[in-house]
């Protein structure tokens, strides 16, 4: 079973507690996304493979480490959007792949309409974005895709989870580890997670 690894840190507490605040307004909602996906960015590549490799100070020839491993960042759109860029600043070498998924708001099922994922794989480890993990069906359909496009390590680094999601995707998807900010009580009769802090790309683009 996958590992799910909820994040301890007192500062993704302090952000996530202005984030759910009803009253937060949109940029400040994209400024705290952005400040918690990096956060939690740090916890979740913590196991990253390293290279050593030779260079040379102002002092001396010594040797350092590079990251090994190619890694793609997939950003599920829309709400995945704001989560990309922080992250992307921590690893610049990285490539970012979209996944455009929406959930159907009366089957809750989620609908792909966006990929352009080229035929082969070209990065190692991908590493999905994606604030809310409500029933988990976008996370699932996320990584089957990326699971059909080949890719061989993948890890989802959310916000906020459901019970529900986590188990949908462990169940679904035993060898991905789970990094998200908090676990929550649960859905309620729409979908939404409780406490939750609403609809993430709506608050985030203004369109509530
Ligand atoms: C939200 C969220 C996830 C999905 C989670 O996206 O960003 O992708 O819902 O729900 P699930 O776990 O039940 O699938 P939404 O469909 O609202 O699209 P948006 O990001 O374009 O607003
Ligand atoms: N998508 C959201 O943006 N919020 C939820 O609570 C559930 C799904």
């Amino acid at each position: 079973m996958s590992n799910v690894y909820e994040s301890s840190h007192p500062l993704v507490k302090h952000k996530l507690t202005i984030l759910r605040d009803k009253n937060t307004k949109p940029k400040k909602f994209r400024e705290l996304i952005r400040e918690i996906a990096i956060l939690l960015a740090y916890e979740a590549t913590q196991d990253l493979t390293l290279k050593i490799v030779p260079i040379e100070t102002p002092i001396v020839a010594t040797q350092g480490y590079t990251l090994e491993e190619p890694i793609g960042l997939v950003p599920v759109l829309r709400a995945g959007l704001g989560m990309v860029e922080g992250v992307w600043e921590m690893m610049p070498g990285s490539e970012v792949w979209h996944i455009g998924l929406f959930r159907d708001e009366r089957t809750l099922k989620p609908v792909e309409y966006y990929n352009k994922l080229p035929v082969s794989p070209t990065v190692q480890v991908c590493i999905v974005l994606d604030p809310m993990l409500a029933t988990g069906g976008s996370a699932k359909a996320t990584i089957d895709i990326l699971k059909r496009w080949g890719a061989k390590r993948i890890k989802f680094m959310g916000i906020i989870a459901a019970p529900e999601g986590l188990r949908t995707l462990q169940d679904a998807h035993p060898d991905v580890d789970i990094h998200v900010a908090v676990i929550d009580e649960k859905l309620n009769e729409n979908g939404y997670i409780v406490p939750g802090l609403g609809d993430a790309g709506d608050r985030q683009f203004g369109t509530a």
